[in-house]
Parts: C-alpha cells; sequence; structure tokens
C-alpha cells in the first residue's frame, strides 16, 4: 500500500513505472496549474497592476523554492529554463564561447544525450577537446579513472548525479574534489537525482547544478540551473531580447544581472508558480523517505527479477529508483508492448543514451524506473508481467 497514491488522478489502474521519463503529477500541482493558468494568471515582472505585482512575487517566490530545494545560498543563483536540456545549452553557449582550442572538458560513459550534444556543438565551434570517463564494472562512473585523466587543461567536468538508464549515483563530493583539484568547474545533470534523493550543492560543492521540473512531479516546460554567484555574473548573456536588458540602444545594449540576463523573453510563469507547488508536495513527504522507500523497491524488484534466469540485470545494486535490465532473446520493446497489456509502462529502448548502450554491448535495454507513488503491487505487476514475456517467447 502507498499512503500517497491516491493523490496521483493519472495512476487510476495502472502501474506506472517510467517516471525517470517524465513523473505523473498530484492533484496539488494540477489544481495549482489551474489557479495559475486561471484565477491568478497575469504577466510578471513588468504589470502596474495588482495581479501582474501578485504574479511576480509568487514567480520569484517560485525561484526561492528551487533554491531552498537545492540548497543554493542564494535566491539569484537559480536561472529558470525550459528543462536541464536547455540548461546545459545554456551552460555550453554561455560558458562555452569563453573556452579555446586546446582546452578539454570531461564528460563520462553514462552521459544523456543533452550532456553530450551541447558540448560536441561547442567543440565544433572553438575546437576543444572531450574526454570520455570510462565507467566501474556496475555502472559507476570511474572517479579512479577521472583522477587519473584530469589536467589542467581540463576547464569543466560535467556528469550525471544519477544516471537515467542504470540509477548508478555518483559520489558528487568527489567529482568536485577532483574537478577543482586541476582548476576546473563541475556541473552535475540532476535530472535523476532531485526526485529521488535531498540534494544540497552547497555541500556538494559543485558549480553548476540542472534538473527539469516535469521529473519531479511538476509541469512540462519548465526546470533550472544552479550556478554560484561569482559564475553567474561573469557569464554573458546566450540569447538576447526583453525582460534581460539594462539599456538598450541602437547603439549598445547593457545587460541585467542574473538570473535575468539568462531569462530574455516572457518566462514560463504559470509553470514555474506550479513547479513551486510540487516540490513543497515532496518535501511535505521528504525526500529522504522517498528515497528510502524506492530503494526498498528497487531490492524487491532486482530479487524477483534476479530469479528468473532470462532477465539479465544491468547496474549496481542500489541504484536511485531505476532498474535496466534485458531479457535474452527478446527485444525490449517487444518487452515494453507484452507489459503494457499487462497495464505496466516501461521504456524501452535507448534511452537518449547511445554511448552506454554502445558500452553495453545491446542497442537498447528495457527500462522500470520508480515514483514516489510506486509500491509491492507495481512490482508484483512488473515481475508477472515479465513472466507472461517468459511463457510467449518460450
Ligand atoms: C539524466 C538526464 N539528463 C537530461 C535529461 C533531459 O531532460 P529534459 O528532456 O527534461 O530537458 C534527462 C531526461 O530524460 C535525463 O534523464
Amino acid at each position: 500500500m502507498n499512503p500517497w497514491r491516491d493523490d496521483f488522478p493519472g495512476l487510476a489502474g495502472w502501474h506506472y513505472l517510467d517516471t525517470a521519463a517524465t513523473a505523473q503529477k498530484p492533484q496539488s500541482v494540477i489544481d495549482a496549474m489551474a489557479h495559475a493558468l486561471g484565477a491568478d494568471y497575469a504577466t510578471v515582472h513588468r504589470g502596474v497592476y495588482a495581479r501582474s505585482a501578485n504574479m511576480t512575487l509568487a514567480f520569484e517566490a517560485a525561484r526561492g523554492r528551487v533554491a531552498k530545494l537545492l540548497g543554493a545560498p542564494d535566491t539569484n543563483e537559480i536561472v529558470f529554463v525550459r528543462g536541464a536540456t536547455e540548461a546545459i545549452n545554456l551552460v555550453a553557449q554561455s560558458c562555452g564561447n569563453g573556452l579555446k582550442a586546446g582546452d578539454r572538458i570531461l564528460l563520462s560513459q553514462l552521459e544523456h544525450h543533452s550532456n553530450i550534444v551541447p558540448w560536441q556543438l561547442l567543440r565544433d565551434r572553438v575546437g576543444i577537446e572531450i574526454d570520455v570517463c570510462p565507467l566501474t564494472e556496475n555502472g559507476l562512473i570511474d572517479l579512479d579513472a577521472a583522477e587519473k585523466m584530469l589536467t589542467p587543461a581540463h576547464k569543466l567536468v560535467a556528469f550525471a548525479h544519477v544516471s537515467n538508464v542504470l540509477g548508478s549515483v555518483l559520489d558528487a563530493k568527489q567529482a568536485a574534489k577532483l574537478a577543482h583539484q586541476v582548476g576546473a568547474k563541475l556541473l552535475l545533470d540532476g535530472c535523476q537525482a532531485v526526485p529521488h534523493m535531498p540534494v544540497n550543492v552547497a555541500e556538494i560543492g559543485c558549480d553548476f547544478y540542472v534538473f527539469s521540473g516535469h521529473k519531479l512531479y511538476g509541469p512540462t516546460g519548465i526546470g533550472a540551473l544552479w550556478a554560484r554567484a561569482e559564475i553567474l555574473d561573469a557569464m554573458p548573456p546566450w540569447q538576447g531580447g526583453g525582460a534581460m536588458i539594462d539599456r538598450v540602444t541602437f547603439e549598445k545594449t547593457t545587460f541585467a544581472p542574473p538570473p535575468a540576463r539568462f531569462e530574455a523573453g516572457t518566462p514560463a510563469i504559470s509553470e514555474a508558480i506550479t513547479l513551486a507547488a510540487a516540490i513543497d508536495y515532496v518535501e511535505g513527504i521528504g525526500l529522504a523517505d522517498i528515497h528510502a522507500r524506492e530503494r526498498t523497491l528497487v531490492k524487491q524488484a532486482r530479487d524477483a527479477m534476479r530469479q528468473m534466469n532470462s532477465v539479465r540485470l544491468l547496474g549496481p545494486e542500489d541504484s536511485a529508483g531505476i532498474i535496466s535490465f534485458v531479457v535474452e532473446g527478446v527485444h525490449p520493446h517487444d518487452v515494453g508492448t507484452i507489459l503494457d497489456e499487462e497495464g505496466v509502462a516501461i521504456r524501452a529502448g535507448h534511452h537518449c543514451a547511445q554511448p552506454l548502450m554502445d558500452h553495453l554491448g545491446v542497442p537498447a535495454t528495457a527500462r522500470a524506473s520508480f515514483g514516489l507513488y510506486n509500491d509491492e503491487d507495481d512490482v508484483a505487476a512488473l515481475v508477472r508481467g515479465l513472466e507472461r514475456v517468459k511463457r510467449i517467447f518460450g
């Protein structure tokens, strides 16, 4: 039994195990969105009427809510973006243009395409070199290897805090220490960490942290970039338009201080305010409790799947709410389709991590990912569905 499941109208009669792709929304978030798009709706930052002033207060309070979630010392260190993809592109374009040919950055073998392709675009623009940190046997980013690879030519290390395929959790503090030893900055892709565990950027000691709201039980179209104030201060704008300026003439434009400098155009107003409602909901339950509960479910599921000799489990035992696996001789898409017939939703494919698929030697995996609303019934349904896959494919 899960005490929160009934808060999610989208879950009725469904075993949803695809939270790593996007999380279902609790009623409080749906209601917050309805208010923010309805009775409360107005623009922000420029209205001379009360509704707009109130909306501005709510929008800026949402920024404060994100700062608190991440343990960021200063609210103005939070830049609202469309999601993690946009946040990484922002850093790659704004900071990246300050890099020069011969500078190096370090990524890892398990990165999501959003933490690979923006750096390749930068490489093609300015001629930097990209190095790829290997993984340990059980699918963690190999920080011993990272230490050996890092040199003073490295300006940035960009790692997933949690892998979206294997659920492996990075030792983020150690990654920050290693990056800083050579004078590089550390960017963490927190998409799969923030919904599953408490995160504190000050304690980790990283320089950039990014996440997407829709994976944290909030709406699509909103996410956040956190960067230390002195880093943001030194970063040039990456997009031009309204709201990011100080003074515009045809001869010259001066720019607003962060975070406005990086938020050109009308922002995702209702989405940001609703993200704050999602954070309230998640923190009302407690991320440490969510983490503990999901760990138990992952263990139950892995233990049961290990009994099936046709199932090969990938990744570490103590993954953060994510299990990737292959059923020998059955394409992951067929696994997904049969499970769907049983009312179980998983993801099958390369999960936007093709270099990781190459490393694993498979074209695709099946992935079951857990959220705060899952329980033992979902695990049992997954196992029943996999037994059916076995019966059908012999
Ligand atoms: C680890 C990781 N990074 C980045 C992303 C990209 O997130 P979005 O598509 O919301 O920008 C995802 C989404 O699947 C992810 O899991």
